[in-house]
């Protein structure tokens, strides 16, 4: 059976079953990855940023358990959508009868496009592409281990910046005064489009950056900033950001790493990933990966990465289609 599930006043025993079926799922997909803690999973799933909501539904079979779950993020003019099946449920349609709950309320909610993060070398591949989704946009996932840093070395790079840029370090994000300067950085190159579908969150304007920052603590995820500054005019001339998920606080991710046009080639990436590694190693003694997300395309981002030590993973997609034309494959009396 399959039903619209709230997070907010699901019971503690709907939760763990949820966190029991996620976990099913990576060790099935994503060996590799660490398994989800009990840990604000059920802020994780409800918490959103203003303006934007998320509606939830589960399967549930006759013992009670939980095999299925889809989710669905109505940000902007777009609907993203999280589905997963338990291994031992798979290829009986379970999948198919979620998403048709989705693309149809999407579709009464009036929008027009559907997307999704797919993890290359997964199932999830051919099932969307089944059911007519197209890539639209390719990342390449790497991951670094901790334990493969050469720390001294990294050290020395923290400490390595062109003249005139000093690097400072804010754990739990930077102070209000620093927000403007931060999200001028942010949208200095926001405009280099890339052809992301920009499912992941990235905010450009201070207000929203606030509330992006807030609604990353509020889901049980710190985010930890380390910022260059150009000493001769105040302005943020770099940013690299990095969040330690409550769920999975063994593996951070790595978000936005941004140094902005007239500021390049004085060493500030290398110099802010350097300093940010130095300051999560004594701030987060559990970590012990940072996993990140590059298009192939961004050569001197991967060029700093593989000098730390980031070792490509798996490729990342994102898919959409267009929700009419979905829902009528789903549902053909539509
Ligand atoms: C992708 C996923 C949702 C599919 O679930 P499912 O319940 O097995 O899918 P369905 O049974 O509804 O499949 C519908 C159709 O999709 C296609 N499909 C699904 N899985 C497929 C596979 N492994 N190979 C080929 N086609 C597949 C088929 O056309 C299938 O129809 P058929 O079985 O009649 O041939 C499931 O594999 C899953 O949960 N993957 C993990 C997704 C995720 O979020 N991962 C994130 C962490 S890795």
């Amino acid at each position: 059976m399959v039903r619209e599930w709230d997070p907010r006043t699901a019971s503690p025993a709907e939760i763990e079953s949820l966190l029991d079926t996620l976990n099913a799922v990576l060790a099935a997909d994503l060996p590799e990855d660490p398994p989800w803690q009990d840990s604000f999973l059920r802020e994780y799933q409800s918490e959103t940023m203003p303006g934007e909501r998320r509606i939830s539904w589960l399967a549930e079979d006759e013992s009670g358990r939980l095999p299925g779950h889809a989710n669905v993020l109505l940000l902007g003019d777009i609907g993203v959508v999280e589905l997963f099946v338990h291994p031992s449920m798979r290829r009986t349609g379970l999948a198919q009868t979620l998403l048709t709950k989705v693309v149809r309320r999407v579709y009464d909610e009036g929008f027009s496009a559907i997307g999704v993060e797919v993890v290359g070398g997964t199932p999830a591949v051919a099932f969307y592409e089944s059911l007519g989704f197209a890539r639209e946009y390719v990342e390449t996932r790497s991951v670094l281990k901790l334990s493969t840093v050469d720390w001294l070395a990294v050290g020395e790079t923290a400490g390595t910046i062109g003249d005139g840029y000093r690097v400072e370090y804010f754990p739990g994000g930077p102070p209000d005064e620093l927000i403007e300067g931060y999200a001028v950085a942010k949208a200095a190159v926001r405009d280099v489009g890339d052809g992301d579908l920009d499912l992941r969150p990235s905010s450009y304007d201070p207000e929203r950056l606030r509330d992006s920052l807030a609604c990353l603590h509020r889901r049980g995820m710190k985010p930890y900033i380390v910022l260059a500054i150009h000493e001769r005019t105040g302005a943020v001339a770099g940013l690299t950001e990095v969040v330690v998920p409550a769920q999975h606080p063994t593996r951070a991710d790595q978000y936005d790493t941004i140094v902005v046009p007239e500021h390049r080639g004085y060493g500030i990436d290398r110099a802010l990933k350097a300093r940010m590694l130095v300051e999560l190693r004594s701030a987060e003694p559990r970590l012990t990966e940072v996993q990140t997300w590059n298009a192939p395309d961004n050569e001197p981002m991967l060029k700093v990465n593989a000098e730390l030590g980031f070792m490509a993973d798996r490729e990342w997609y994102e898919y959409g289609a267009d929700v009419p034309d979905l829902l009528h494959r789903l549902d053909p009396k539509t």
